[in-house]
């Protein structure tokens, strides 16, 4: 668990536009800020930031919430691990209560197997630029090769001696511990020595989305059939292979500006671009996407491009993970290079600029091109032209999302036609797929609604979509209206010796007002406040906001996004500046008391009137009659005084 201090460092820190603006392209636009909604399709933009408020809300769509809760949703992180992003976004050192001793085990292996890879990083790279066999045969090699001394020191590249244990020792000697050694796979231990591993190699570091060294590829010099080309880091606590994108650390601006991100096979591909100034660009490795790596490059842009060998094993990696990446939103292109050229050897040889018109003229639609692809690999055999059929039609039905419908019928279209079928036939096939996919996913939420049903109710109104809040009645409007003035202006001054929050619940509890909020959402949240006042805590608004009960900051971010105000025709009587709900919170304090008090007399006089027609007694009819106009003087001169309150505003 994340401490309390560190949270509250965070949410001080914390600011929603960056946060936001990390992820989605915002212009102010008065107080607030505006940009196209990620969470649906859209082309005109709706999707607004409040700074002051500290939340974000689609007019579109109907989502809202506040910083943490629009990285769970964008990013899918849970709770923790949103806080956790903030915090690395902010600096904030994160302190961990209660953690259990193998998470704290994990996070101290981590932090020392980063302290060794920096190290074992500044020893090669001083190896190769200046002992004389790191020059000798390490740079001579990449210099060979065309790389410059400028992108060799970028990307840290290194060099590890062919003497036995050079680097062991070295790291030995440094007070490094033996065991974290190994782990890296820096070392290995043999006859009981520690010796080097990448004896002889140049040493690639492969750095983290923060530049900090994760582990490294070693790659051996010349040719040699005996010996594997690239020994990697083996997986450790923080080399884990599914989430590594050689490059990003270094490529994450440009592709931000280039609004792309072209992904590559090998180290030496993302090193010569870069040099060639094309620096949008990652390596994956050689194997397909994962789905961490998708997610990392959706951070940056929807705009993938796969550029591979053309040979028969780039074409085949690069479609491996494409219905993953049609699912995840990105839109993918493909270019293959000319035969038996890698971007390495293709951008020595063109250069820069022809580099870049190759790629620009031969982007191919990676849909069609698996379509193309599967066909000649079909022939002429009905069998597998059906399953191509199909294979086609769960690929385009993964386009699923409102704002790729044209695309999805577009490439129905064009499928067809290149399938010489039916486009109707193809059109049911892949609705064939989203029905099923639908299906699985409703049986799925189903069942989770069941269990949040049982906890809470569902807050329905909190998603604030404009829709439900005009079916509210008055009534129901009146209670968040007063819910919401608590938890605004709770903490402000009402006299010389209360606060509003005295104040109110000294009302609720004088006038016994709790039993008159029908809604239970309400409720809880003015339980929840007065809980909080009773422990001494001060119940800001950031407090329901960022409530580590991600249903009740829904709720609380519902309220307060409404754009709805209780009475507005204190404008026509006022002549004059405008004056905020800040500036007369007293009179809406005043204003939604009075009024649930009027509700609480209404239904105090209807159970009076319905005792009265059930007596008998002339006596007790006397007395019923008496509480009548008692009650109906008290609630002359609360209306006399809700009048007065509401022209006053
Ligand atoms: P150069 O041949 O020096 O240009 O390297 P490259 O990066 O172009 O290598 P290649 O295109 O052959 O392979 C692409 C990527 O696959 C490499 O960058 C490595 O990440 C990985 N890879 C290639 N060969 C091996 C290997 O033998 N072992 C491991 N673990 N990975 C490899
Ligand atoms: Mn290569």
């Amino acid at each position: 668990m994340i401490s309390e201090l560190t949270i509250e460092q965070i949410k001080s820190r914390l600011d929603i536009v960056d946060v936001v603006g990390d992820f989605v392209k915002l212009k102010k636009r008065g107080t607030s800020y505006l940009g196209l909604c990620p969470f649906h399709n859209e082309k005109t933009p709706s999707f607004t930031v409040s700074p002051a408020k500290e939340i974000y809300k689609c007019f579109g769509c109907g989502k809202s919430g506040n910083a943490i809760s629009f990285l769970m949703e964008h990013e899918k992180y849970s709770y923790a691990e949103a806080l956790k992003w903030l915090a690395g976004r902010y600096n904030i050192e994160v302190e961990e209560t209660e953690v259990s001793p193998a998470t704290r085990a994990l996070q101290q292996t981590a932090d020392s197997l980063y302290i060794i890879n920096n190290f074992a990083q500044h020893y090669f790279s001083d190896l190769l630029l200046r002992s004389e066999e790191g020059q000798d045969i390490g740079l001579s090699y990449l210099k060979e090769r065309g790389f410059d001394v400028s992108v060799i020191e970028k990307f840290q590249i290194g060099y590890c001696s062919s003497q036995r244990d050079a680097f062991a020792k070295a790291a030995l000697a440094a007070q490094y511990n033996a065991e974290y050694l190994q782990k890296t796979g820096l070392v290995v231990m043999r006859d009981e020595q520690l010796v080097d591993n990448y004896r002889g190699r140049i040493i690639f570091p492969i750095h983290n989305q923060t530049g900090k060294i994760m582990g490294f590829g070693a790659r051996i010099i010349g040719k040699n059939d005996r010996a594997p080309k690239y020994i990697n880091t083996p997986e450790n606590e923080i080399y884990i292979k599914s989430k590594i994108l050689y490059g990003s650390y270094f490529a994450r601006q440009a592709i931000d500006k280039a609004d792309e991100c072209l992904l590559v096979e090998g180290y030496t591909d993302v090193i010569s671009l870069h040099q060639a100034g094309i620096e949008n660009v990652v390596a994956s490795g050689g194997t397909s996407l994962t789905p961490d790596q998708l997610r990392l490059i959706k951070k940056y842009t929807h705009n993938l491009t796969i550029i591979y060998d053309g040979d028969a094993a780039g074409v085949k990696a690069a479609l491996r993970g494409l219905d993953l990446a049609l699912e995840e939103g990105l839109e993918v292109k493909l270019v293959l290079l000319p035969d038996s050229e890698d971007p390495d050897s293709y951008v020595h040889k063109t250069g820069r600029e022809a580099f870049r018109q190759f790629i620009a003229d031969n982007k191919k639609d990676i849909v069609l091109f698996q379509l193309e692809v599967s066909l000649k690999d079909a022939g002429n055999d009905s069998g597998k032209k059906a399953a191509v059929v199909n294979r086609i039609a769960e690929t385009i039905s993964k386009l699923n999302k409102a704002e790729d419908f044209t695309k999805q019928q577009d490439y129905i279209r064009q499928c067809a036609g290149l399938l010489k079928i039916d486009e109707a036939g193809l059109n049911n096939l892949v609705n064939k797929h989203i029905r099923e996919r639908v299906l699985k996913q409703e049986n799925k939420m189903a069942s989770e609604d069941i269990r949040s049903a049982a906890e809470h109710e569902v807050p329905e109104a909190a998603v604030g979509v404009e829709d439900g809040i005009a079916l509210l009645n008055k009534d129901e409007l009146i209670e968040r209206n007063m819910v919401r003035a608590l938890i605004e202006f709770g903490g402000y001054v009402w006299d010389e010796k209360r606060k509003v929050a005295d104040y109110v619940f000294d009302e609720f509890e004088t006038n016994d007002l709790y039993e008159l909020i029908d809604d239970k959402q309400m409720l809880w949240l003015i339980e929840t406040y007065r809980s909080w006042m009773k422990e001494g805590k001060e119940p800001t608004p950031q407090l329901f906001l960022y409530h580590p009960d991600m249903q009740l900051s829904a709720i609380a971010v519902g309220l307060m996004d409404t754009r709805y105000e209780l009475s507005l025709n204190w404008k026509d009587h006022y002549d004059g500046p405008l004056l905020t709900r800040e500036d007369r919170y007293k009179e809406e304090v005043s204003s939604t008391l009075i009024y649930l008090k009027l509700r609480k007399i209404k239904r105090l006089i209807e159970e009076n009137q319905r005792d009265l027609e059930h007596t008998k007694s002339p006596e007790e009819q006397l007395t019923l009659m008496q509480t009548h106009l008692h009650f109906k003087q008290l609630e002359k001169a609360l209306t006399t005084e809700y009048e007065t309150v509401i022209f006053k505003m």
